[in-house]
């Protein structure tokens, strides 16, 4: 009987056990993460990078079709990005509908986000679980454009915040801030 009653109190225990440990490991999974982000001129790409890295998530660089150099090319920028217009961009190797967030980040043209990040959106519309905006910019802040890519994707974001180029290029104490802030609210919705 003492023998019946040490065998059934392993068994119950190991299974215990071992229930609890598949457990832990589930719980433990970490969320995927994909960063996706426009540059034309490498502001956004910088701050797109260092989320990726601090995150340890995928990247995604879109890329536009347009030719956007020069002068001509800032000019036809500006109003594709005012008019709203789409463009086309590259095909991607990361499918948003595979991540938990999906941080996107877009430079400010002309007091709107870049068609490119645009065309991105309305591509893979209804693919997003969580997703956080990011925008650079000379000076607009990220207030003025973020509720246009709410309404675009249909989602509330979970974090958003603006860097400006200056601060950037300088890696400026306020950026650095504004950065490890972005990265510790993402962390903390792990
Ligand atoms: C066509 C065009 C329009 C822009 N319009 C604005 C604007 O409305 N407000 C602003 O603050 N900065 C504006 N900028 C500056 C960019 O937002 C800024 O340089 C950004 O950080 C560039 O990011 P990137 O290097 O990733 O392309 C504009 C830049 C371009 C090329």
């Amino acid at each position: 009987m003492l023998l019946l009653s040490i065998l059934f109190a392993l068994t119950v225990g190991g299974s215990d056990t071992v229930i609890s440990a598949e457990e832990t490991v589930e719980e433990k999974k970490s969320p995927k993460m994909l960063v996706v982000y426009y540059s034309r001129t490498g502001v956004t790409e910088k701050i797109g990078g260092l989320i990726a890295v601090a995150l340890d998530a995928d990247q995604e660089k879109l890329i536009d079709k347009k030719d956007r150099s020069g002068a001509w090319g800032y000019l036809v920028a500006g109003k594709d990005a005012g008019f709203g217009n789409e463009t086309d961009i590259e095909p991607q190797k990361h499918d948003p509908a595979d991540y938990d967030i999906v941080i996107i980040g877009t430079p400010i043209w002309a007091w709107s986000m870049a068609p490119a990040v645009r065309t991105y959106i309305n591509q893979n519309k209804g693919s997003f679980k969580k997703v956080v905006f990011f925008t650079t910019s000379g000076a607009t802040g990220y207030d003025k454009v973020v509720p246009s890519m709410e309404k675009l994707i249909d989602k509330e974001a979970i974090f958003k915040n603006g860097f400006l180029e200056k601060e950037v290029k300088e890696d400026a104490p306020g950026m650095i801030k504004k950065l490890n802030n972005m990265i510790e609210f993402i962390k903390g919705t792990i």
